[in-house]
């Protein structure tokens, strides 16, 4: 593959154009208007310029890798490309005007992927234009770093379809887990029941928030306790993902936790908002409650 088209410049997005690009891949990245694409280029260029400071990037390599990321305002550029990567906001029906509209540029034999972190990947395959060239393609964030990639084919996606993004995403320096089409596929079944306990630890004051994270990181040596992590992927993205899980096996033990949700009501979505188990806004994070 070596062209990719990346529909949203988010934390996810920005961080896929990135990875992609430093494996040598044109990148073609677009969110709701060219600007946004173009904010989104700009977080990408932070970053590397945070790395260049660490000396992990030759500037010269940066600026390369940057002038392989050409930002869009519309869907028509991708169909020179040989995938097209869904990373929009967690909601389904965004996600599928999303595929109807990619789909009527999706070249002929290009396929088209969803980094969705638990929505079905059978029923959005419906909105695509060829369900046999639909698959799930989960990073995980920071993309940049982490060395994983979740592949989740749906019931209709093609071998071809599921050997072509297994490739790719090792070509990419990845490992990949294969997954069914099962809620929360492997690794945020798991996840997202975790920080969703720690919140109902909270929330019944059996610890607080340092102790929590503390007792995780020290105990189970996770690099980020579950609050801080539930900070880092946005309590919005986890309420989003336990309600799925939740809502898909009608299993009580995924009810979310009642103060993940007042969080949520309050605008607290954590780091990207300055606010959710900590409190962002000074030189380090300092916890809320
Ligand atoms: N591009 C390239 N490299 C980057 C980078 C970027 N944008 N940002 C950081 N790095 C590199 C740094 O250069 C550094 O490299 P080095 O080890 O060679 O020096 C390394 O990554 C670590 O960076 P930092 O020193 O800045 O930060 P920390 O050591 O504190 O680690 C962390 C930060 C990697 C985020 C670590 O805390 C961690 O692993 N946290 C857990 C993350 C996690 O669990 N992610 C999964 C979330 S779940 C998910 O994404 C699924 C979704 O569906 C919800």
């Amino acid at each position: 593959m070596r062209k990719i088209a990346v529909i949203g410049a988010g934390q996810m997005g920005t961080g896929i154009a990135q990875t992609v690009a430093a494996n040598g891949m044109q990148v073609i990245l677009s969110d709701i208007d060219l600007a946004t694409a173009e904010a989104g280029k700009g977080k990408v260029e932070q970053a590397l310029v945070k790395l260049a400071g660490r000396g992990k990037i030759e500037a010269a390599d940066a600026e390369a890798l940057l002038a392989r990321i050409t930002p869009v305002g519309d869907y028509a550029p991708m169909a020179e490309a040989d995938l097209i990567i869904e990373a929009a906001t967690e909601r389904e029906e965004i996600k599928n005007k999303i595929f109807e509209a990619a789909g009527k540029v999706l070249a002929a034999d290009a396929v088209m992927a969803s980094n969705t972190s638990s929505i079905p990947i059978t029923r959005m395959a419906n909105h695509s234009p060829d369900p046999a060239r639909f698959i799930g393609l989960h990073f995980f964030n920071p993309v940049p770093v982490m060395g994983l990639i979740e592949v989740i084919p749906g019931l209709a996606t093609a071998q071809e379809t599921t050997d072509r993004v297994t490739a790719f995403a090792e070509g990419l320096g990845k490992q990949v887990v294969l997954s069914q089409d099962e809620p929360g596929f492997v690794v945020n079944r798991i996840l997202l029941p975790m920080i969703n306990e720690a919140v109902f630890v909270l929330g019944q004051s059996t610890a607080g928030i340092e102790d929590i994270d503390k007792g995780c990181r020290l105990g189970l040596n996770h690099p980020m306790g579950p609050l801080q992590l539930a900070d880092f992927v946005g309590l919005d993205t986890c309420l989003d993902i336990i309600k799925v899980l939740y809502k898909t096996t009608r299993d009580s033990k995924y009810r979310p936790a009642p103060l993940l949700v007042k969080y949520v009501e309050a605008g607290w979505l954590g780091r990207k908002t300055g606010r959710g188990f900590y409190d962002y806004s000074g030189e380090a994070p300092v916890p809320t409650r």
